[in-house]
């Protein structure tokens, strides 16, 4: 696909995190991602960045409260709020991470923002002063995250995107494993496990549990298998070598024709997906019951 081509094939998938969810719920889940995915549709459809789409579909996501991400978060074992988010341009390799950001609003548009700066990842007060510096929006999680840890469990929010114009990209946002150290950083921001966008290779990103993740690389492994398998079974190839590890997780990922893959081990996976092949975005919380509209 050249850049001057404004009629190519466009999509999406994102995810609400991987972990058991009550039947009850699933379909507040599902909702919030298919929300997301409407948003990032509007974008891409009318030949809008993959960047830009998976910020959008990620600044809502951390804007649901049933989604361990921005307003969603879960506490630290002190009971503090701390978040990692980190987004990938994979038409530049550029990459923009924050870790245990305290404070704000929406971490992924900080690691945005990162893009245009040399360091890939600030953690703690490195991350904090560079979005005082950038204007970034303020909240106080400490107040604003759920009283009854109602997204405890539920891991991350990410989004992989192919863009009209062939570049993908990778986004991701959290407030890590509820009860975690203070000061742990998990898979989200680390290029390589939990996401990767190059629009040679396609994009991944993960959601589970961040030790096991980054043990295995798995956003690596993921796009590394498409060299000689099918999307679906690539996904597949990540999610396995959990077995090494042991750990819950979910990867989805598209590859560089914007073919869409996703996996997990975990009871549920809420996720949505929206494409050019698609009359609407569809959503649900089992990658079984979304595989009819894969490709
Ligand atoms: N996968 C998110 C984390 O472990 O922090």
């Amino acid at each position: 696909m050249s850049e001057s081509d404004p009629d190519g094939a466009w999509s999406l998938v994102l995810h609400g995190g991987a972990r058991a969810i009550d039947a009850a719920d699933r379909p507040r889940f599902a909702e919030g991602c298919l929300e997301a995915a409407r948003i990032g549709e509007a974008i891409l459809a009318r030949g809008g960045s993959a960047v830009d789409a998976v910020e959008a579909v990620v600044r809502l996501l951390e804007d649901l409260p049933q989604f361990n991400a921005g307003t969603g978060s879960v506490r630290n074992a002190d009971g503090r709020v701390q978040m990692d988010a980190a987004i990938m341009d994979g038409g530049t390799l550029a990459v923009g991470g924050v870790g245990t950001l305290e404070g704000f609003r929406h971490p992924v548009s900080i690691a945005r923002a990162m893009l245009d700066a040399t360091p890939t990842l600030l953690v703690g007060e490195g991350a904090r002063c560079f979005a005082e510096a950038i204007g970034a929006e303020r909240a106080d999680p400490m107040q604003e995250a759920m009283p009854d840890q109602a997204s405890a469990g539920c891991d991350t929010v990410g989004c992989v995107a192919r863009d009209r114009h062939g570049h993908v990209a990778a986004a991701g946002s959290t407030g890590g494993l509820a009860g975690k150290a203070p000061g742990r950083v998990g898979d989200t921001p680390l290029p390589g496990c939990g996401l990767y966008a190059d629009d040679a290779m396609g994009a991944a990103a993960l959601s589970g549990d961040g030790e096991s993740i980054s043990r295995g690389m798995l956003a690596a492994r993921a796009l590394f298998a498409l060299a000689d398998k099918e999307p679906q079974a690539a996904a597949q190839a990540a999610i396995e070598q959990l077995s090494r590890t042991g750990g819950e997780a979910g990867v989805i990922l598209i590859d560089p024709a914007g073919r869409i893959g996703i996996a997990h081990n975990s009871p549920q996976f809420s996720m949505a997906i929206a494409a050019h092949w698609l009359d609407t975005p569809r959503a649900d919380t089992h990658v079984d019951d979304l595989k009819e509209w894969l490709s």
